[in-house]
């Protein structure tokens, strides 16, 4: 009877945590970014220049995962366990221009870390460019 019990309760333990990280997995991971980012000032002006030299930037880096318009609908994206997000919507626009600079100097898991392959003012004149893709 007592063996019985522990077998009860240890396929429970097991369940309960099954479906908890099951749950965890479909959500999507915040991702924190350091405060001294989200304040960071854009030192790179928008405009039509900042937004040329970014748009350049961002169709050879960017858009075979996250698209021409950001939409997440690039050609590797079928192939990425993870969603890309859409850059047209709030959930994506509404954050600084430091957190995205951030996001996109670090990377993490398949979105790669651009740190040492853009520099930096390349990266703040992709961040003017995406947000063109604002609806
Ligand atoms: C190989 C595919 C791939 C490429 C290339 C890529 N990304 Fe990503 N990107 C991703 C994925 C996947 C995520 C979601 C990562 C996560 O949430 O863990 C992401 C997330 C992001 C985010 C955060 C979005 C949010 O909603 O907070 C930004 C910003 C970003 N990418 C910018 C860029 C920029 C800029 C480039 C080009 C310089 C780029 N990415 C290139 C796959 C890619």
């Amino acid at each position: 009877m007592k063996t019985f019990k522990r077998i009860m309760i240890g396929s429970m333990a097991v369940m309960v945590l099954s479906v908890f990280t099951l749950n965890l997995a479909a959500q999507p991971k915040p991702w924190v970014v350091p405060d001294n980012f989200k304040t960071m000032k854009n030192p790179v002006a928008r405009g039509d220049a900042s937004n040329k030299a970014g748009m350049a930037l961002y169709t050879k880096n960017c858009a075979s995962c996250h698209g021409k318009t950001g939409l997440g609908d690039g050609v590797k994206a079928r192939a990425l366990k993870e969603s890309t997000g859409d850059f047209s919507k709030p959930a994506f626009q509404d954050q600084a221009d430091g957190e995205l600079f951030y996001k996109t100097k670090s990377g993490r898991g398949e979105m790669p870390k651009y740190e040492g392959k853009l520099a930096d003012d390349d990266i703040w004149n992709i961040v003017n460019y995406m947000r063109t893709f604002k609806k």
